[in-house]
């Protein structure tokens, strides 16, 4: 609604990810070209991580596009709270094969059949695994003999996994070790600097149509916007999405750093740094709890030196094993 009175062609920050709107900053640019270089050249497992919101999903996408173009299968799991067996049914599903009533084993046998063919016709096979934190410990154990189908040379079943940084600390756990020695490749997301986010509210809005995205966000209204997104795109966009009808709303054409900052209260950013100055206060609080007790051990030890302790019938109790020592 509010397009024509910015000179847009269409909305500028929707927030499903959409390829055809990649800004591409040097950590993006390095994970798709990371993501992309693992599945060509057959390295077997990769796995990336990123904040929520940091562009994770977006970035599968651009790269299941880019391999669209040169004839990789792939089965896409965007919802891996599955059994094993559920799993499976999936992405053989997905690969286009029949799964029903086929047990688990010979899911198992017509996947190896499948990519070993096409492994045989020269042909590439991706399994992409969205919000892997998600997945239970006995997927992964599927997916780690998954990773099992190699040839001396390289891997036949290319296996990405995204996810939040909870999936770094999964893969860390002792009996998934056989998994995370198969990482071959590990790139990571993370949000944007400000630089980069004013780059990327320009970059939308000129995609969008705009010819002057610097008069509709100021750089004083960028600072702002980095500041109560903390340079997550996803809350980048949201905060613009709702000042741009706003704006036009109050018919502004400039966003203020106040509107923003209206914003942030109205959809509660704040909320996590408020969390994070109690947490901090905490820390200070427990800081102030231990160096109170090292004082107190301090002057405990200090009267007992002053003073041999003496037992319950007034007999020093001693303790020493030099004479130089003081009591313990
Ligand atoms: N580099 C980028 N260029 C353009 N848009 C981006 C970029 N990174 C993120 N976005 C946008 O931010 C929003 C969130 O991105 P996405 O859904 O890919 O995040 P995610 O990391 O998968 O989040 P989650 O952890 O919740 O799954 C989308 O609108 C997406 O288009
Ligand atoms: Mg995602």
């Amino acid at each position: 609604m509010y397009k024509r009175f910015y000179g847009l062609q269409r909305n500028p920050f929707e927030i499903t990810p959409d390829p055809s709107f990649l800004f591409t900053t040097k950590k993006h640019n390095e994970a798709l070209a990371a993501l992309y270089y693992g599945v060509r050249r057959h390295k077997g497992f990769v796995v990336m991580t990123g904040e929520v919101g940091t562009g994770k999903t977006l970035l599968v996408r651009c790269l299941l596009q880019l391999l669209n173009q040169s004839k990789v299968a792939y089965a896409y799991v965007f919802n891996p709270r599955l059994s094993p067996v559920e799993f499976l049914q999936y992405i053989v599903g997905d690969f286009g094969l029949p799964v029903a009533g086929k047990s688990k084993s010979e899911l198992l046998l017509q996947l190896g059949t499948f990519v070993i063919s096409r492994y045989q016709k020269g042909l590439t096979t991706v399994l992409v695994v969205d919000e892997a934190h998600h997945v239970s410990a006995e997927v992964l154990e599927e997916i780690r003999l998954l990773t099992n189908l190699e040839t001396t040379k390289e891997k036949l079943l290319q296996i990405l996994l995204v996810g939040q940084p909870e999936l770094d600390d999964i893969l860390d756990s002792v009996h998934l070790r056989q998994l995370k020695q198969r990482i071959a490749i590990r790139p990571r997301l993370d949000p944007l600097d400000l630089t980069e986010t004013q780059a990327y509210v320009y970059r939308r809005l000129q995609k969008a149509g705009s010819t002057d995205p610097a008069t509709i966000f100021p750089m004083e209204t960028i600072l702002e916007i980095h500041a109560h997104s903390r340079g997550i795109p996803r809350l980048i966009n949201t905060i613009c999405e709702t000042a741009l009808i706003q704006g036009y709303a109050n018919q502004t054409r400039a966003v203020t750093p106040a509107m923003v900052e209206e914003i942030a209260i109205d959809f509660r950013l704040n909320i996590m740094h408020v969390a994070s100055s109690r947490e901090n206060s905490l820390q200070d609080e427990s800081s102030e709890v231990r160096q109170a007790a090292r004082t107190l051990l301090d002057l405990y030890s200090q009267l007992r030196r002053a003073e041999p302790v003496t037992d319950d019938i007034g007999m020093p109790i001693s303790t020493r094993t030099s004479k130089n020592e003081p009591y313990i």
